[in-house]
């Protein structure tokens, strides 16, 4: 029996991974967030001392690598790197950078691509990241560009990092973001961008409730479920 497969790409801070695993949670599918797969082979390089733009050397740290997804009782998702669970620790900020490294080279998009493509094999999935839609499944049933102006994420972000208890500057979260824009909208191998058939889906003016109303009217017209 064939699958559903839900693609959503869009910059970060846009909202994709709470909006898609609440989606996903409605619908009955599996959420996968395949940025927690990036971020697994950013931490093995930062753990090994490996320079993670060096594409030999990130290249050579490949084989010795098991990258597993797994879920939880509570159906959250798990990353687990050779058999450790790392699911915490991929957060860090400076993951993220070593992830972002990692991202744009195209040993490591190659590396992943099975992976991610075998999730939407057994499962109806839906699949956040960059280029899920353009690259990954690009024959998916649904494809959602999912976005907000930079100042409406840096907002967001804002709020999170004051609840957090760990506040930064307005102008210093936007600056961050659209530094970020650049570079991931820029990079040689699978840049982010929308792909011709993707639903354009802007969330500046919205808030959870209605962005989330407004991605499953997208999903059911187009699944018919
Ligand atoms: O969505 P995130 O911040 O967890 O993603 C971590 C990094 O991985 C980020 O730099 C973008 C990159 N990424 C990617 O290149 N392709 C994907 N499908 C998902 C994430």
């Amino acid at each position: 029996m064939s699958t559903i497969r839900v693609a959503i790409d869009g910059p970060s801070g846009a909202g994709k991974s709470t909006l898609a695993r609440a989606a996903a949670a409605t619908m009955g599918f599996l959420y996968v967030d395949t940025g927690a797969i990036y971020r697994t082979v950013g931490l093995s390089a930062r753990d090994r001392g490996v320079d993670p733009g060096d594409e030999p050397a990130v290249a050579a740290m490949l084989p010795s690598l098991r990258v597993e997804l797994r879920y939880d009782e509570a159906g959250q998702q798990r990353m687990l790197l050779n058999g450790r669970d790392v699911s915490g620790e991929i957060r860090l900020p400076e993951v993220s950078r070593y992830a972002s490294a990692v991202s744009a080279l195209p040993v490591v998009r190659a590396y992943l691509m099975e992976t991610q493509r075998e999730l939407a094999r057994k499962h109806d999935v839906i699949m956040d990241g960059r280029d899920i839609g353009t690259v990954v499944l690009p024959d998916a049933e649904v494809k959602v560009f999912l976005t907000a102006s930079p100042r409406a994420r840096a907002e967001r972000r804002c709020r999170e990092l004051e609840e957090r208890g760990t506040p930064q500057p307005f102008e210093e979260v936007l600056r961050d973001i659209e530094d970020r824009d650049f570079r991931d909208t820029h990079r040689e191998a699978a840049p982010l961008r929308q792909a011709e058939d993707a639903v354009l889906l802007d969330t500046s003016a919205l808030d959870f409730r209605q962005s989330l109303e407004a991605l499953l009217v997208i999903i059911r017209e187009r699944t018919g479920l």
